[in-house]
């Protein structure tokens, strides 16, 4: 039987600075950043399914990141690394410039009510840090089951000329992330993605 992996927790060595991709990956593999990866259905799959592409789960739920990482060991992903820490931060401050190849943000909390609307992650400052992590042709892959929160990302989007519209990214049956597949099958979901121009 193979040796299960060591942690595959990312601790930066700077909070304040990106973090060194190169010491946490083989950098010429493209890389991918599931923002909320709750408890990984969707991260696991994708990356066992892909072992030459980078992959990293953020998500601020300690309990979830350290489920998700005895998961991925079990597993046996080595190209997974996994990041307890708030989505708004992690892509403003510690991803590095140019480097995502592909964003995930499924099922984001929606915070509903009006009031709430603040805490929601999409507003301009994330729009730029996405845009600057990102690599050209990078691809940012957005899905909700609430549809007004959908409506308002999707026309950020489509305002702003740094990024296209392609076809919406629809997830294999075993890739489904736990909030889909077990809460929400029968709402309707609202799916869109977009390529950095
Ligand atoms: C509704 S769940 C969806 C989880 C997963 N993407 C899925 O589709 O199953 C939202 C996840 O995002 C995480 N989350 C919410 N806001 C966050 C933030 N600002 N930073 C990091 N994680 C966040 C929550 O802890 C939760 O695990």
């Amino acid at each position: 039987m193979q040796p299960k992996l060591p942690s595959l927790r990312v601790f930066a060595e700077d909070w304040l600075k990106p973090i060194r991709l190169e010491a946490l990956f083989d950098v010429s593999r493209p890389f991918e950043i599931d923002v909320g990866c709750g408890k990984g259905r969707f991260l696991l799959a994708r990356a066992a399914k892909n072992p030459g592409t980078n992959f990293l789960g953020v998500d601020r739920m300690l309990r979830r990141i350290r489920k998700v990482d005895n998961k991925a060991r079990r597993l046996g992903l080595a190209n997974v690394r996994l990041m307890r820490m708030e989505a708004f931060y992690a892509v403003t401050h510690l991803v590095p410039a140019d480097s995502v190849s592909t964003y995930y943000i499924l099922f984001p909390d929606p915070w509903p009510k009006k009031r709430h609307h603040d805490h929601r992650l999409f507003n301009e400052d994330f729009l730029n840090a996405l845009h600057r992590t990102m690599v050209a042709k990078g691809r940012l892959h957005f899905s909700t089951d609430h549809l007004p929160y959908f409506e308002e990302v999707k026309a950020i989007l489509s305002a702003d000329p740094r990024f296209k519209e392609i076809p919406a990214f629809e997830p294999s049956d075993d890739e489904r992330s736990d909030f889909e597949l077990y809460y929400i099958q029968h709402k309707k979901i609202g799916r869109c993605s977009f390529e950095r121009a």
